[in-house]
């Protein structure tokens, strides 16, 4: 919700109730030392004033290797409590968990533009049902911005040629505010929007009024267009590796590395063939820099991850609800 002046935001999703504790407990820390040393300055400098008669003869008596220990013990164990609870709420947050809706974001000189995995999009407006993990994968066109809502506790910032992601799970229905907290150009200020909080049917309900096609089926057009598909295919005539079940999969590159077939690397791969050659190929593929939108590699890429099958709780691999693997056989 979003009244006038709030002290704190409202606290809406999972993350908020722990990252409020920790901030309380640092506030407290911070506030009960600066309290002691604020009223041991004043009283102990009005109390031996030189205009007053006290006994300035007793030394200190204590043995100074227990005040060392005490000032190296209490520091210690405080600054290791907010480390160890910082940590936790640290890798809590950084740590995406692999059952959320997956969403794309691309932040541009001066707005925010979100697709959903069904099609969807939205300008400066973030709609998300309730209860259930969302993660969102973001890149910007030009400059750097930061992806800010208060209410959720999160922020995270948003680069150009870099994918970054953030995680939440919503607590509370209702219209909180969604910032860019990174200054970015004149219209900073204006790169701002919102976040709804719907009941999972009311989500539904909303998913459904989109016209637009989504990622995945956006994405197969695209790799047919582009001519992805007369060298990337199953086959001994291929000239590029096959893409079905590589995400998420260890590649082997020509110099003897092996890298993880994550979004950054399909990424690389489309903009820039020759940086990671996979073993057994040649580095003949053409790049794409500046020939796809941000839109569009993202596309790409949630096709390429569409063909690939996940093991499902039981051990047993199942396909995931997308287009089968086709490949189609190119010109050899
Ligand atoms: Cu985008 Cu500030």
């Amino acid at each position: 919700m979003e009244p006038g002046f709030q002290l704190f935001p409202d606290q809406a999703s999972s993350f908020a109730p722990g990252v409020d504790a920790l901030y309380a407990f640092l506030l407290m820390i911070a506030a009960f030392f600066t309290i002691l040393i604020f009223l041991a300055i004043v009283v102990l400098s009005l109390y031996y004033r030189r205009s007053a008669v006290r006994d300035r003869k007793q030394r200190v008596s204590a043995k100074l290797w227990i005040l060392e220990a005490v000032w190296i013990v209490v520091p210690l164990v405080l600054t290791m409590v907010m480390f160890v609870w910082g940590a936790a709420a640290y890798f809590e947050q950084r740590v995406m968990p692999t059952n959320a809706i997956e969403l794309t974001v691309v932040g541009k000189q001066w707005m925010w533009k979100i697709q959903h995995p069904q099609g969807r999009s939205e300008i400066n407006e973030l709609h998300v049902p309730l209860g259930q993990p969302v993660v969102l994968r973001m890149v910007s066109e030009d400059v750097i911005h930061s992806f800010y809502l208060p209410a959720f506790r999160v922020k995270m910032d948003v680069l150009p040629q870099r994918y970054t992601s953030l995680w939440f799970q919503a607590t509370k229905p209702g219209r909180y505010h969604l910032f860019c907290a990174e200054y970015c150009g004149t219209e900073h200020a204006d790169m701002s929007g919102h976040v709804i909080v719907m009941q999972p049917a009311e989500y539904a309900e909303w998913l459904a009024g989109g016209e637009e096609q989504p990622p995945v089926s956006a994405g197969e057009q695209l790799f047919t267009r582009r001519g992805c598909n007369t060298c990337h295919f199953q086959g001994d005539q291929a000239r590029g590796p096959s893409l079905a079940n590589l995400f998420g999969q260890p590649v082997q590159l020509a110099d003897g590395t092996v890298v993880t077939a994550d979004e950054a690397y399909l990424r690389e791969s489309i903009l820039n063939p020759a940086a990671k050659t996979v073993a057994g190929y040649q580095t003949i593929m053409p790049t794409f820099e500046g020939q796809l939108s941000e839109e569009q590699i993202f596309h790409l890429i949630e096709y390429i991850k569409s063909l690939t099958v996940v093991p499902v709780e039981s051990g047993q691999p199942a396909p995931v609800d997308a287009p089968a693997p086709t490949v189609e056989r190119g010109p050899s």
